[in-house]
């Protein structure tokens, strides 16, 4: 029977430990570090997060303000702010909620982004620092699940750890992050065989598609780490992750739960990025 990785327990304990950052940061600098957060549109689960953000950002002692625009927005009104807010020395984070309109291109927008600012990891300068193993801001969501692997004592080196999932907002980086830590790391993804295989031969899942139970209880192997990244509201209103988890609690050592696993470690990370940040600007 698996021990479940209480993600809202140890988000916590990581908001803590921002807010004594954020309170120290204040004390010697006479100002709050400061997230902004631009939304545009009106997407309902986006104004969800960008609610939850504003809320633990001021608790953590961090100056968070919304930035919201129309969708009909254009590329040269939303550049335009960014370049404000890159300028503006007492922001230390700027997150462009995603996914954007169709009309505005995500990565068009992500590139305009100070990089020393960049407190999702998402700019190119910052993924460039992950890849060659150097320190920098890095995705929120894989840096909540590596914290969470820590917490549990489960240290990578020399294990199998399958990502499924290949995005740019979580399996490529989370793949990256397990490579540092000496994994043997295989990516797989919709084009990948016997996935069934892969995921009974890996001693440290981590799912990130996005699809409802993709990964069945009597794949995992016994005393295996499984980490779920899915968020899937399925037929009868409820949320359930990328996993199977009734039949993965039998099999698994330890197990996130859906909801209350990754997704509060996201917002967490999010904040220790914006402390990290504001640290590194003024030094
Ligand atoms: N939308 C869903 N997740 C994320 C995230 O981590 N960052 C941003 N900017 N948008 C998102």
């Amino acid at each position: 029977m698996a021990e479940l990785i209480d993600g809202k327990a140890l988000a916590k304990e990581v908001r803590a430990e921002v807010k004594t950052r954020a309170d120290a940061f204040r004390a010697t600098h006479n100002r709050s570090p400061g997230l902004h957060v631009v939304l545009v549109g009106d997407d309902p689960a986006s104004q969800i997060y960008v609610r939850n953000k504003e809320r633990a950002a001021a608790k953590a002692g961090i100056e968070g303000r919304v930035h919201r625009l129309p969708a009909e927005t254009s590329e040269a009104d939303l550049l335009a702010l960014i370049f404000e807010l890159n300028g503006d020395d007492d922001i230390d984070g700027i997150l462009v909620q995603l996914p954007l309109p169709d009309h505005l291109h995500d990565q068009t927008i992500v590139d305009a982004i100070d990089p020393a600012k960049d407190v999702d990891g998402l700019h190119p300068f910052n993924s460039g620092l992950l890849v060659v193993g150097r320190k920098g801001l890095r995705p929120c969501t894989p840096s909540g699940c590596m914290r969470m692997l820590e917490h549990v004592g489960c240290d990578p080196k020399g294990q199998r750890a399958l990502v499924l999932g290949r995005s740019t907002l979580v399996g490529k980086p989370i793949a990256l992050m397990l490579l540092e830590k000496h994994a043997t790391v295989t990516i797989a993804h919709s084009r990948t065989e016997d996935l069934a295989e892969r995921v009974r031969e890996s001693d440290i899942v981590v799912a990130a598609v996005g699809r409802a139970n993709l990964v069945q209880g009597d794949w995992i192997r016994d005393g295996a780490v499984v980490i779920d990244v899915g968020i899937n509201r399925v037929d009868d209103g409820t949320l359930t992750g990328d996993v199977d988890f009734e039949g993965a609690k039998d099999r698994a050592a330890y197990i996130t739960p859906v909801p209350g696993g990754v997704g509060p470690m996201t917002i967490a990370m999010l904040l220790s990025n914006t402390v990290d940040a504001a640290e590194a600007r003024i030094m």
